[in-house]
């Protein structure tokens, strides 16, 4: 089973990035995972007459690529005005284009990280509904950390015994279903 594992926010330090850290680690062997990074090919903000005029980007195919080689995707992400950050909807909106939707299938564990008090659900939501109208099987368990920024030690790991159990339940369960539902294609 191959999982996609990316994080919604771009800067080095992002909470969110953390949270996709330990996800990771949780996972351990029991997948192959494909590690995305927003920043490696950066992509221009959709434009349908760029892409009448171009095609699709280089950083586009590659992303469609990736997504269409996974079984499931791990996305932590953060929100931005309660929902979902700029650079994570414009990469959806350009992996989305055609030709055919290689979300199609995929199961999915959303997360989010915040320094406030609601660990970023709304942006959580706010990102399932997009992923939704893509036929994403979104899982209905989803793992929320608030104030992220005291909720990671300095190796990384998280402090609360109890956000921990979250997150080992919700990865067993994306392990578990992605490997029953696996990928249409
Ligand atoms: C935020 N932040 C934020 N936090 C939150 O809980 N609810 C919100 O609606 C918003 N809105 C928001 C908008 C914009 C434009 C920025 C830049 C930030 C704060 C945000 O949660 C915080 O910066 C996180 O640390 C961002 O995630 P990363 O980069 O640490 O993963």
């Amino acid at each position: 089973m191959r999982i996609l594992a990316l994080a919604g926010s771009l800067r080095g330090g992002s909470l969110n990035r953390k949270l996709l850290d330990a996800a990771v680690g949780v996972v351990g062997d029991r997948a192959e995972i494909d590690r995305l990074d927003l920043r490696e090919r950066p992509l221009p903000l959709y434009d349908g007459d760029l892409e009448e005029r171009d095609g699709l980007p280089d950083g586009a195919r590659l992303l469609k690529e990736r997504i269409q080689a996974a079984d499931a995707l791990l996305i932590a992400t953060p929100e931005y005005n309660h929902s979902i950050p700029g650079a994570l909807k414009n990469a959806i909106d350009w992996a989305s284009r055609p030709p055919g939707n290689p979300f199609r299938g995929r199961t999915a564990l959303l997360m989010s990280a915040s320094p406030g008090s609601y660990g970023g659900v709304r942006g959580m939501l706010a990102l399932r509904q997009v992923l939704m109208a893509l036929h994403v099987h979104v899982l209905p368990a989803s793992v929320q950390v608030p104030r992220a920024d005291q909720a990671f030690d300095a190796g990384g790991r998280l402090r609360e015994e109890r956000t921990r159990a979250a997150l080992e339940k919700a990865v067993a369960e994306l392990v578990r279903v992605g490997a029953l539902i696996g990928r249409p294609d």
